[in-house]
């Protein structure tokens, strides 16, 4: 599969200094989630890295999500942020087509002692969320960008009323502000995606231009 994101996945929208001064501001964070971004360092993962993370969390935590299904999952980043918010009891459906993160993001979230919390599903997050029943108070959607528009209508039907509905790399590197070029799919579904949640009636949603664009939005 061609690589979807730029190298420097931590690089988004925001200018350098900014981005330097609010990542400098951070608490240090504990040894597991620390191993985890350094190796999506090393190996250039794209995980949503500790600002974006505490937005999660924060999002988790004042939502009282517990039932909560993450489309994209890579090395358990992002997840592990969500099952410690979203504390004892909740169920996050980790999802990723690739069984090398898959093997990685167990271990991690094993060592972190929330693999109670955690469904790991491996496959792809479309068909997995069709299979797994029920409703959801929170979505995340962090897939191929191509896939967002269909990932979208997915989640939609899947979210319980005045659920939310998260997404990365809304902005894109700022390419969503721009015409895309020829052959630019990627781009072409972000701004598909995000002209869609914002002409939906039942949505209520905000783009936080953190890194590179985290949407939010809650379901009427
Ligand atoms: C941006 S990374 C996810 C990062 C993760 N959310 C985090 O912040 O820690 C995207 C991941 O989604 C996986 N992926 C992409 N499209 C997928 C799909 N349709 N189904 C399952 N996994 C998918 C890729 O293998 C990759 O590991």
């Amino acid at each position: 599969m061609a690589r979807q994101v730029p190298r420097h996945a931590h690089e988004g929208v925001l200018e350098p200094a900014v981005d330097r001064y609010l990542n400098a501001l951070l608490p240090r964070r504990d040894s597991i989630l620390a191993e985890m971004e350094r190796l999506a360092k090393r190996e250039d993962i794209p995980i949503i890295g500790p600002a974006c993370g505490r937005l999660l969390a924060l999002a988790v935590q004042v939502s009282g999500a517990k039932r909560i299904f993450e489309m994209g999952s890579a090395i358990g980043y992002s997840a592990l942020w969500m099952a410690r918010a979203a504390g004892r009891g909740a169920k996050i459906h980790y999802t990723d087509s690739d069984p090398r993160n898959v093997a990685r993001a167990r271990a991690f979230l094993r060592r972190a002692g929330v693999s109670s919390r955690v469904e790991m599903h491996q496959g792809d997050a479309l068909d997995v969320l069709r299979k797994t029943s029920g409703m959801f108070d929170l979505i995340f959607i962090d897939v191929n960008k191509d896939q967002y528009p269909a990932a979208l209508r997915l989640a939609l039907g899947r979210l319980r009323r005045r659920g939310l509905l998260v997404a990365d790399n809304v902005l894109w590197y700022g390419r969503v502000a721009h015409a895309a070029k020829r052959g630019d799919t990627s781009t072409r579904a972000i701004q598909e995606f995000n002209q869609k949640i914002y002409a939906d009636k039942n949505l209520f949603p905000v783009i936080v231009p953190l890194r590179d664009g985290v949407a939010i939005c809650r379901k009427g």
